[in-house]
């Protein structure tokens, strides 16, 4: 038996944020953020719009295609590093707007790789037969923890979820294998200083600008190619395939320089490599699943295809899933 994905959906604030926008903000310019970044544009959820509202409007899209009601999901889980709050879990209030009342939900926080962990998770649930419809959501407002004086971050982020209802199925549909790995050591180059029980706000914190995202983006770079690249490549071998088998490769979408460089690590033409950067820029765990549900609502992927997910992300933390369609 294999794992489907029943419904998948994503839901994008209206509010497009252009580069043209940011140099009003910010010292800098549409030529260097497309050619540093390939962002041209990325999307801001409305004031007072949180992560779980972006959420639960992913969640319907899925949960319509899948033709499920919410009463049929026994599992909740949401991949997320800007949470409504600190506790509950963004789950809980996922689970509130969609009028469901039972189901096991919680978050997990593995940053840009939250989804691919997620799935990690969910696959074995649902091999132990412990759940049999999990909702899995990526979703993100990282507009909330954007340091709008940081040219050097600022310009990279957006908002958006997405999310899939994942079932055991007697079709071909599998999730082959996943592969996930982490730093610690490294958490210094990509983290948010304030807030947490290491530095509680306050005025001094808020002063220090310690609840925004810091980013040490020159040396992240180096280390995301090869580690988004090993991680594909050890997935592919897991999954017993070769590159070769592989339909789609949708790489998280922090830089367009990024994602070529894994291209090339992994002997694999741009034309087999799903790119939606530019609209969008860096929504966390919340890239993944906006990137899939594009690519297969495109035509760029469909049943029996297999495609290959992989991230990398502040923690550090990355992975890599391979998936027939
Ligand atoms: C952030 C990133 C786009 C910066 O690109 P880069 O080519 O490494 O640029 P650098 O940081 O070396 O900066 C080069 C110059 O551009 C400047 N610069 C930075 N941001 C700028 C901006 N938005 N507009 C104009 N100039 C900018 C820098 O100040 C620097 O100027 P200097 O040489 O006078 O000091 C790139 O490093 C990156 O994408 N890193 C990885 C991001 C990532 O993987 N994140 C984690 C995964 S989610």
């Amino acid at each position: 038996m294999g794992i489907e994905i029943a419904g998948i959906g994503s839901y994008l604030p209206e509010r497009i944020l252009t580069n043209a926008d940011l140099e009003k903000i910010v010292d800098t310019n549409d030529e260097w953020i497309t050619t540093r970044t390939g962002i041209k544009e990325r999307r801001i959820a409305k004031d007072g719009e949180a992560t779980s509202d972006l959420a639960i409007r992913a969640a319907e899209r899925a949960l319509k295609k899948a033709k499920l009601k919410t009463s049929d999901i026994d599992a909740v889980i949401v991949a997320t590093i800007t949470p409504d709050m600190f506790f509950p879990s963004t789950a809980c209030f996922v689970q509130k707007g969609l009028g469901m009342n039972s189901a096991a939900v919680f978050d997990i926080s593995a940053a840009c790789s939250g989804f691919i962990y997620g799935l990690g998770i969910a696959r074995d649930f649902l091999r132990c037969g412990t759940y049999k419809n999990i909702l899995l959501i990526g979703a993100e407002t990282l507009s909330r923890i954007t340091d709008w004086k940081d040219r050097g971050t600022c310009v990279l982020l957006g908002d958006g979820a997405g999310a899939v209802i994942l079932r055991n199925s007697n079709s071909d549909s599998d999730i082959l294998s996943v592969y996930l790995g982490a730093d610690g050591n490294s958490s210094g180059l990509l983290f948010m200083p304030g807030g947490g029980s290491r530095n509680p706000a306050t005025a001094k914190t808020v002063e220090d600008r310690l609840h925004y995202l810091k980013m040490e983006g020159n040396k992240l770079f180096k280390v995301a190619v090869r580690a988004m690249a090993d991680s594909a490549l050890k997935a592919i071998d897991m999954a017993g395939i070769s590159p070769n088998d592989v339909t789609l490769v949708i790489p998280h979408q922090a830089n367009i320089r990024i994602v070529e460089g894994v291209a090339k690590l992994m002997n694999i033409t741009l034309d087999r490599v799903y790119i939606n950067i530019q609209k969008y820029g860096n929504t966390s765990a919340a890239t993944t699943p906006i990137a899939l549900e594009e690519a297969i609502y495109e035509g760029k992927i469909k049943k029996g295809d297999i495609a290959v997910l992989v991230a990398f992300g502040g923690g550090l933390t990355w992975g890599a899933a391979v998936i027939k369609i």
